[in-house]
């Protein structure tokens, strides 16, 4: 694991899409794995102002995000598709063909979670996976759990994540309780992480999946076993390690 430990927020968001811009010049055809959440916003917009300056091109690229809600229409402003249009989607030449979310109202889950696999497949796999992680060390909405979920599927939240996730609804009652995510497998098959953190909410993830043991418990900690991960946090987030 490289750790970069970057002085704030907003040093974190450069570096990380300074590493996103690199792996866009090496391969223009790249497979992106995205994230949402607070954590990539400033990344998303530093990419839109490279985008804007001429210095990276998206034409080429496709992109999987990690999850989706399950039940929220795409037209949810809580919905992670329509976070993904309202951050960075509508603001670059990517392809709409190209991008790939998660459908949250399927009316066949098993169905499309084995689709969604099969189709990060076809691309050839993912090049660079973005990651935030959960204060309860989730990657994905992949929670704490007895075992390691190997591909896409539907997850029952956390009480912490939907306490979390509960900032950006009216009421804690109208966060959806279930989402889809690819698995830990899904994940570990990309080619390289990059995993973002910021703030002091996040020191003890970060402790227990950079130093910590290889545990369900915590699910970023298998990370430790992936050959290329660059984790970015800023100061706070790394003041245990
Ligand atoms: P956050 O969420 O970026 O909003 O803190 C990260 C996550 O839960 O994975």
């Amino acid at each position: 694991m490289r750790i970069i430990v970057a002085n704030d927020y907003e040093a974190m968001s450069k570096k990380a899409a300074h590493i996103i811009v690199s792996q866009i010049v090496l391969k223009p055809n790249c497979v992106l794995g995205l994230a949402t959440g607070s954590t990539p916003i400033d990344t998303y917009k530093e990419l839109i102002n490279l985008y804007k300056m001429g210095v990276i091109d998206f034409s080429d690229v496709t992109s999987f995000n990690l999850d989706e809600y399950f039940g929220l229409p795409k037209n949810n402003p809580q919905s992670y598709d329509y976070f993904m249009k309202a951050n960075l989607f509508n603001h670059i030449n990517i392809d709409d063909e190209k991008i790939n979310i998660p459908n949250g109202m399927t009316d066949n889950v098993v169905r499309e979670c084995a689709e969604y696999e099969k189709k990060i497949e076809a691309a050839g796999g993912i090049d660079l996976q973005l990651l935030g992680i959960g204060r309860n060390g989730h990657i994905g909405f992949n929670e704490p759990s007895d075992h390691f979920e190997p591909k896409t599927h539907l997850v029952q939240l956390d009480e912490d994540t939907i306490k979390a996730n509960s900032r950006f609804f009216d009421s804690i009652e109208d966060v959806p309780t279930k989402a889809i995510s690819m698995g830990i497998g899904s994940i570990m098959k990309a080619k390289k992480i990059l995993l973002l953190a910021s703030g002091a909410e996040k020191a003890d993830a970060i402790y227990d999946t950079v130093k910590g043991p290889i545990t369900p418990k915590v699910p970023a900690s298998i990370l430790q076993l992936h050959p290329d991960v660059t984790i970015i946090v800023d100061k706070e987030a790394a003041s245990r390690l």
